[in-house]
């Protein structure tokens, strides 16, 4: 999906995510001591905002003009500051060691893009920062609920360990995530990983 595409389903007058994190976002990051943070792909800025009520210094970017207007809304609406940029994270470079954390949290691109938005993130870390990798399994289709249905789209672990060769990988793998559906709960599964400079 382009930025248009993303731009009509955000246009809404529904969040189109949960309000609150995402549950891996929290197993992974609540124990940390904050820093400064990128959320890349950020959409309605559900984890943005949930890092800056933890006293992270937070810039959150996404291609979706209309995503970033809803999270700058968000944002406010909870009392606390975001930095909002609406960019590309296939094409746009973040400044070198600038982050102590560079999160991506579904951002669902085909696999050249993905390394490419994953190359900066990483790019981007400070000494010690870490990036935290969360997305749909491409295991997802067979054995899980929900999320894209195109193959291209979802990564596996290895494809996610290509992008972060040379980090210090402190955790990779499928992890189940439990789901409402019509036929009861589900699990879906995602892809969690997260690598330290
Ligand atoms: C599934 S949503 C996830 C949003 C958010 N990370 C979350 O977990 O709530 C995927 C987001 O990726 C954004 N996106 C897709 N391709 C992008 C790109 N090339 N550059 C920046 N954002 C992109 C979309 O606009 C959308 O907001």
């Amino acid at each position: 999906m382009d930025a248009t595409q993303w731009d009509a389903r955000y246009s809404g007058s529904d969040l189109v995510w949960s309000a609150g994190p995402n549950r891996f976002v929290v197993e992974v990051i609540d124990r940390w001591a904050p820093g400064r943070a990128v959320d890349i792909a950020c959409g309605e800025g559900r984890n943005a905002i949930w890092l800056a009520q933890r006293g992270w210094q937070v810039t959150a970017s996404d291609f979706s003009q209309v995503a970033i207007d809803r999270g700058a809304q968000l944002a406010s609406a909870a009392g606390v500051n975001v930095n909002w940029v609406c960019a590309d994270a296939t094409t746009t470079p973040i400044e070198p060691g600038s982050v102590d954390l560079a999160l991506v949290c579904y951002l669902q691109l085909p696999e050249a893009d993905l390394a490419a938005a994953l190359g900066h993130a990483r790019a981007a870390l400070a000494p010690g920062g870490a990036i935290v990798v969360i997305a749909h399994a491409l295991e997802n289709l067979e054995h899980g609920v929900g999320g894209p249905q195109d193959p291209g789209v979802l990564p596996t672990v290895e494809q996610v360990l290509d992008s972060l060769d040379g980090l210090t990988i402190e955790r990779a793998g499928n992890s189940s995530r439990p789901v409402e559906t019509p036929d009861g709960v589900r699990d879906a599964i995602d892809l969690v990983a997260v690598a330290r400079a």
